[in-house]
């Protein structure tokens, strides 16, 4: 990382404008993911969270998907603007990464400790997004614009044929990253006196 912890948390935005360009070789993306991956803390150790890494034809590929989705439930007219919103903010981009959780560890987990049975799926939640949040800031400080997408459960079958993600992954997120074509707009931050409490 070129900025500190602190400064690269405080660069992270959301990017909604983004090019077909990256910063880093195809590898170090994928190196990004793995230390995330390697590092990020899961409960009990789980390590549940998967990642898939789609590069070029594979991330416009993803999007197709979405459109042809969303086409078939949507009105024509809105479907315009839905279309023109995911060519311009994500399929324009460089890549996506697909966030899954593979419900065998979880199922796993439940059945070792029926005492928390109904924490492990939430738990497992948590870690995923804990995932998301280093590589979202690790991207950004490498140089990318990125943003987080739910367009799960609609997109979860054929993404999971096109792609041959195994049964047992439920997806959770995508994250659309490119080079940054607009910066973000100024951020309203509530206080943190009534966010932070040290009694
Ligand atoms: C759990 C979570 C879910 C989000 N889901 C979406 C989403 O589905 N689509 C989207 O465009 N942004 C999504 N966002 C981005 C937020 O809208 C964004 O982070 C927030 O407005 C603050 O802006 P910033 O990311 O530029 O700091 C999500 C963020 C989080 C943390």
């Amino acid at each position: 990382m070129t900025k500190n912890f602190q400064e690269a948390m405080a660069h992270r935005r959301s990017y909604y404008v983004l090019e077909d360009k990256s910063p880093i070789s195809d590898n170090e993306i994928v190196e990004i993911v793995k230390q995330a991956v390697k590092h990020v803390p899961s409960a009990f150790n789980s390590q549940s969270t998967r990642v898939v890494v789609l590069l070029h034809d594979k991330h416009k590929k993803v999007w197709d998907i979405t459109k042809e989705i969303l086409k078939d439930m949507m009105p024509a007219e809105a479907f315009e603007n839905t279309k023109e919103k995911i060519e311009t903010s994500f399929q324009n981009g460089y890549g996506t990464l697909l966030f899954y959780e593979d419900q065998a560890p979880v199922k796993a987990l439940q059945e070792q400790f029926p005492l928390y049975k109904q924490n492990f799926p939430v738990w497992s939640e948590h870690t995923n997004a804990m995932h998301q949040f280093a590589i979202w800031t690790m991207l950004e400080d490498a140089g990318f614009g990125v943003s987080v997408q739910h367009y799960n459960p609609i997109i979860d079958e054929k993404v999971a044929e096109t792609f041959n993600i195994p049964a047992d992954w439920k997806l959770i997120a995508q994250m659309p990253f490119g080079i940054p074509g607009a910066e973000p707009g100024e951020k309203e931050y509530q206080p943190l006196e009534n966010r932070v409490l040290v009694p």
